[in-house]
């Protein structure tokens, strides 16, 4: 069982996603950078997205957020359906929802300080000077950095410490949904391990929701509750984190492992070079887009699409010959 289970309310589901796509027009075709994704996030729970650059990642965390607007599917935010709204009908579901930014230094104005640049947020949202205040001094607290960093500028913070700041400025209006867009890809390694242990720590003080994108597996086994692996558009396997990583079904996700260095060396492991092109998000081959550089492809696969089924354990995988 996942050690985290009693931080999630499964009763209580803050994001539904249902057959979401995002279609971009590319000349006189269309490329397909979310095509009919699906999933729940129950309050308080941590869903990885994990999958190579250009596979949709990105794209599926701003629609939610409904950033821009989707070509069709269902994002439902507390029971509501937020898919179709415009702007003006967006405005109070936005100091709700908030993103953390993979740049920690494109994420604040250089020209700012640290202090102006958050208290300025819940000023936005009608947040008295008292309650930013009080809102403040609990997460500098949480994120062990000092008062005195709010007199500075970006340019005399690290990396590591803008990280935790961006984190803070995110959760000062006690949002119900967290977008964190490879929010340690940008960071040293020393300082990615801190940052986690972080994120780890605030999900158990404020009890986060949070869909967090990253295109490395390592990563996301040490924060998140499930995880789904997404190719060209689609999720091709989503499981609770400890079910996938000890039964890994599709064939993308065992070479996106494989990739993984493993830190004995004395552990031999087969690396698993994914062979063959990527297929253009544009032309999209019929059947498994991942056929073309899958090992285990048969007829089948280029002929019929799989379909995400579930088959037991929480586990749903799209492949015609999951691995067994
Ligand atoms: N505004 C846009 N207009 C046209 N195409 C876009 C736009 N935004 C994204 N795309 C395309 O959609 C696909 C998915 O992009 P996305 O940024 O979501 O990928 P990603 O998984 O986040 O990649 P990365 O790991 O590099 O951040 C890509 O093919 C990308 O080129
Ligand atoms: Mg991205």
């Amino acid at each position: 069982m996942n050690h985290n289970e009693n931080l999630i309310n499964r009763e209580h589901k803050i994001i539904e996603v249902r057959n979401l796509k995002k279609y971009y027009p590319s000349g006189s075709k269309t490329l397909k950078a979310l095509d009919g994704v699906s999933f729940d996030i129950c309050e308080g729970e941590i869903i990885g997205i994990v999958g190579e650059s250009g596979c949709g990642k990105s794209t599926l965390g701003r629609s939610i957020l409904r950033l821009f607007p989707v070509t069709e599917g269902e994002i439902i935010f507390d029971g509501t359906d937020i898919s179709k709204m415009n702007r003006r009908q967006l405005k109070p579901y936005r100091k709700n929802m908030q993103m953390i930014f993979q740049n920690p230094y494109s994420s604040f104005n250089p020209k700012q300080r640290i202090g102006s640049a958050l208290t300025e947020v819940g000023k936005v949202y009608g947040m008295t000077d008292q309650e930013i205040q009080k809102k403040l001094s609990q997460l500098l607290e949480y994120i062990r950095l000092p008062e005195d960093m709010l007199q500075r500028s970006p340019g005399e913070l690290s990396g590591g410490q803008l990280q935790r700041l961006a984190i803070a400025r995110a959760l000062i209006l006690n949002p119900a949904f967290i977008v964190a867009d490879e929010p340690v890809s940008a960071l040293d390694v020393s300082v990615q391990a801190q940052i986690l242990n972080l994120i780890t720590d605030l999900r158990k003080k404020l009890r986060m929701t949070m869909l967090f994108i990253s295109h490395e597996m390592t990563v996301v086994e040490h924060i998140c509750d499930q995880v789904a692996v997404m190719y060209l558009g689609k999720i091709v396997e989503m499981a609770p984190t400890k079910e996938l990583f000890a039964h890994i079904r599709h064939p993308y996700t065992q070479a996106l492992m494989s990739a993984i260095p493993k830190a004995d060396p004395e552990e031999k492991k087969e690396r698993i070079i994914l062979e063959g092109d990527i297929p253009n998000a544009i032309d999209l081959p019929a059947g498994c887009s991942f056929a073309s550089r899958c090992r285990y492809c048969t007829q089948e696969c280029r002929e019929k699409t799989p379909e995400l089924t579930m088959t037991g354990s929480g586990h749903q995988v799209a492949c015609h010959h999951p691995i067994e």
